[in-house]
């Protein structure tokens, strides 16, 4: 590419960003409380879809050192896990009322970087050791969260 065109690029691109902050609506203080989810439906989303996640992959990783056999990616632990990354994901894109402060953001990808890491150990194979270390930072992941915001 040569600079013309790359020049022409970032003129372009400028106004294009400048174009779109332009017409996002500056959401207004009400605006913004409107698409926040009440404390309730924070609890529930805790309950029914974080908590049966992780209940579901520590049921995955656990239940097979019962049975004395290492830790691999079977279907089950496969879709456990991605039920935990999603579930992650979408704590992300909670608006509430704590969901705003950055040490809140904090937690959430704190959480998020260790369940990446668990589904990255069990992926590569990692030792059983290596799978449980990770298991327990993603459990420390929510603890630590709940000793700053849970009621
Ligand atoms: C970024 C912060 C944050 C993280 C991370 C987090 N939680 Fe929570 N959790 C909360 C808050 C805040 C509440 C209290 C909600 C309320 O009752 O108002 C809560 C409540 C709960 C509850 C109780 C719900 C009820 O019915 O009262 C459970 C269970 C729960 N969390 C499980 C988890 C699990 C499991 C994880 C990790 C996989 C996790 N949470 C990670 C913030 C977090």
């Amino acid at each position: 590419m040569n600079l013309r065109r790359a020049a022409c690029l970032v003129a372009a691109l400028l106004i294009a960003c400048g174009g779109i902050l332009l017409l996002t609506p500056r959401a207004s203080g009400a605006a913004a409380d409107e698409r926040r989810v009440s404390p309730q439906a924070l609890a529930d989303f805790m309950q029914r879809d974080l908590n049966s996640a992780l209940t579901a992959t520590s049921y995955e990783i656990f239940h097979r050192r019962q049975l004395g056999r290492p830790v691999e990616m079977t279907p089950q632990l496969s879709q456990a896990l991605d039920g935990l990354q999603n579930a992650a994901a979408r704590l992300g894109e909670l608006r509430t009322v704590e969901s705003d402060e950055a040490p809140f953001r904090m937690y959430v990808i704190n959480l998020q970087s260790t369940v990446h890491a668990l589904a990255n150990a069990v992926a590569t194979s990692q030792t059983d050791d290596e799978i449980h270390h990770w298991f327990n930072h993603v459990s420390a992941a929510c603890e630590s969260c709940h000793s700053e915001y849970k009621r």
